[in-house]
Order: structure tokens, then sequence, then C-alpha cells
């Protein structure tokens, strides 16, 4: 199997074999890059396994090796990305509004290059495409050369922090573009990377892409989500014991299109971030989630909005259908809720990672008064103005609350 370190061995062995390739078969070529180490980020077993597959196109383990390459190395979420049209004319607009001609332009995690090719078309003098996995950022030089824009563009297969000014940028950039954000904002490092890159790689006052990211949470319901991830039996049997397993959950945009979110209240800000200027302390926040439906709650959703320039904002909640997930925090027990219900959480975050806890909702109100004909106080004008709001007076035959017709 795929070593993680190179040993000296190792690399005695390349260093011995590398001349020969043209000599080695495709079987010999396929065993080195099984063998080969991977503190290079695959690019040397990458190099192995094409020469393999040249000499015989449809070697199987040449195949399955490139492939587990591949899915190592180049997550997926990038095709999804590159495919994703609003972030992209987001970031082209956003682009375009920051980078002045003569610019010198810092693109941190340039991936396949879009970024950085946004900032050469928005008139930068020259655009630095940084990029730490080496294989993504070889493809990326290509890309680049395909579109006629490596006179303009330098890709470095470095990690920012690796940076040297003066050796690999000549001067601080006057813009810096980034786009390393996972779902909930701080997955991929982002507060790391800005704080060291807009404090040693960029000038003073220098125009940030994004600017700033807010995390936001509200209370869904969704008896799909409860159901995917906490089914109550199986074939008759009690499955509930194997719930505690089942916490959170990452849902993709096609989980969350057949689970059918439906929020039951606004959102409400957990966190900002300034990313012109990032704060890598923690932070913990207790806030409330108002309802302004009736229904029963299953999940609290944590999603993001981030300002790329002024009015130029992406966001993953649930108005959108971008190619971002959603962090889901499943609730212990199905909750019914009316308007003005509330549940507690507490979120907390360090420099990558995010925690929501949610406060016993045994003790959740549903201040609605629940008598037939009746209600005792007057709704909100926000209540009223939201267009699944409905005032519900229970008839006595009424169902469980989750069955009602409300909306
Ligand atoms: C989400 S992709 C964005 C790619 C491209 N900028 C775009 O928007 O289409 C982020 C890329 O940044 C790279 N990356 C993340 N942090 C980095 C860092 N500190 N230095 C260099 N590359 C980084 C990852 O390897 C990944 O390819």
């Amino acid at each position: 199997m795929l070593e993680e370190q190179p040993s000296a061995a190792d690399l005695d062995l390349i260093a011995e074999f590398e001349p020969r390739f043209e000599m080695l078969d495709a079987n010999s070529l396929v065993a080195l890059a099984e063998n080969a180490p991977l503190g290079d980020g695959g690019v040397h077993a990458s190099n192995l396994l094409a020469q393999a597959l040249e000499k015989d196109p449809h070697h199987h383990a040449a195949h399955l090796l490139k492939e587990q390459l591949h899915q190592m190395f180049v997550p997926r979420w990038h095709f999804p990305m590159l495919a994703d049209t609003v972030r992209n004319q987001a970031y082209a607009k956003a682009i375009a509004a920051k980078v002045q001609p003569g610019d010198i332009v810092l693109d941190i995690g340039c991936g396949a290059g879009l970024t950085a090719m946004l900032a050469a078309r928005a008139g930068a003098k020259h655009v630095y495409a940084i990029e730490g996995q080496p294989l993504i950022a070889a493809a990326a030089k290509q890309v680049i050369a395909d579109n006629n824009l490596s006179d303009k563009i330098t890709v470095l297969s470095k990690w920012s922090h690796e940076l040297i000014i003066g050796e690999d940028l000549p001067n601080r950039a006057d813009v810096v573009v980034s786009e390393i954000v996972d779902s909930n904002l701080l997955g991929e490092g982002a507060l790391a990377t800005l704080t060291h890159a807009m404090e040693h790689l960029a000038k003073p006052n220098a125009r940030a892409v994004p600017e700033s990211g807010t995390l936001k949470a509200q209370l869904v319901e969704s008896a799909g989500l409860r159901n995917q991830y906490r089914p109550l039996e199986a074939e008759g049997f009690d499955l509930s014991a194997f719930h505690k397993f089942a916490n959170v959950a990452q849902v993709t945009p096609n989980d969350s299109a057949a689970c059918g979110l439906r929020p039951l209240g606004p959102t409400n800000d957990l966190f900002h971030f300034d990313f012109t200027c990032p704060d890598m302390s923690h932070g913990k926040t207790t806030v409330p989630l108002f309802c302004t439906a009736v229904g029963t709650a299953h999940a609290v959703v944590v999603s993001f909005d981030m300002v790329l320039a002024p009015g130029i904002s992406v966001s993953n909640d649930l108005n959108t259908d971008g190619h971002w997930g959603r962090f889901s925090y499943l609730l212990e027990q199905a909750t019914p809720v009316s308007i003005g219900s509330q549940v507690t959480i507490t979120a907390q975050h360090d420099a990558t990672k995010l925690s929501v806890s949610i406060h016993d909702t045994a003790q959740v109100e549903r201040p609605i008064i629940w008598q037939r004909g009746v209600t005792t106080r007057t709704p909100t004008a926000h209540e009223t103005t939201q267009p699944n709001a409905t005032w519900y007076v229970p008839d006595a035959q009424d169902g469980p609350v989750s069955d009602r017709p409300v909306h």
C-alpha cells in the first residue's frame, strides 16, 4: 500500500529507477507507484502511473491507483464548486470591483485557477496564484496556459505560510483573493491563513476578497432528515440507542433537497469574522432561535453569509442552492413548536471548528393559545408578514402537531 513518508531507501530506489522508466513495463511502473512515498503530494506516484498507462492504457491496477491518488489529493468538491455559477459570478463581480490596474494580486488557494484568471481579467499587473496541493497546482498551470494567461499569472505550488516576500513574490500584495471556506467558514483554515497573509504577505490596508463572513443558525423542520439520520426502527427493531452517533449531519445540497428542510423561523447570527483583519481568538455565544411558524423542530442548521465586496455576497443558507453543504445539528427529540417558541443553543468556535449544543427542548414554550377560535395575544408585525406563518387554532380531533396541515 501507499506509504506516508519517504524512507531513505525509498528515495534511493526512486533516484535509481527514475532514469530507467523507459525500460520498465507497466507492471513494474505500477509496483513502483504502489510503494512511492506520498510526502510530495502524490506527484511522483502520478508520474509513474501516467507512464504505466502510456504503456498499457487498460492496466487495471494503474487505473485504480490513479483514482485513489486523485480522490486523496483532489477533493471531490472541486467539481461542484467550479460548476456553482452563482458563486463564480459573485467572485467575478467582486474581483472586478476590487482589483485595479497595476495591482499585484495574491490568490491564496487557486485550485483550478479560476480566481487567479478573474483577477488577471480584472486588470491586475500580475497575479501570484498559490496552491498548496502540487497535483492541483500543476493542473492550474495548464489551465492558465490554455487560457493564454501564463504571462500574467505565476502559479506557485506552496502553502501560503511558506511564501517569502522578495523570493516568491517581488513585493507584498495590493489585493488578497481567497476562497478557502467550507460549509461553516472555518474548516479549511481561513482564519489562520488570512491572519498570516494580511499581516505578512499584504500591504497595509490591502483589499481582500472576501471581506467578512457571518455564521448564523436557524431551526428547521425536516422529518426526512431525522428519518435519514435517526430512523426509529428497522424491520420492527428499535434502533434508538444508535442515535447518539448521529448528532451532526453534514447535509449535501442533494440531501437538503431530498429532505425538504423547512425553516421554522429566521436565522440568528452566531459569529462575525473580519477577513481583512482576522482574529484567531476563540468564540462562544448563547442565542435563542425563534419560531415564526408552527411545526416540529428536528434540527438546527448553521449557514453563512460571506461578503466578497460591498453589495456582493455568497451564502449557503436555505434560500440558496449552491455547492456548499450545511451542518445540521439534530435535536434529541422532535419538538413541537409554534409561533413565538424559542430553542436556545450554545455555539463555540476555535480556529477551524464549530460546535453547537442545543439546550434542553423539553421546556420549549408554545405561546400561541391553543383554544378553539381564540388567540390571546396579537401577532407581531413580523409574524403576520411571514409568508409561511399561520395562526393556528387546533381542533380537538387533531393528530400530532407535525401532521397538522397548517402550511
Ligand atoms: C475551495 S478551493 C478554491 C479554488 C479557487 N480559488 C476557486 O475559487 O475556484 C481552495 C483551494 O485552496 C487550496 N488551499 C487552501 N489553503 C491554502 C493555503 N493556505 N495555501 C495554499 N493553498 C491553499 C486548497 O488546496 C484548494 O485547492
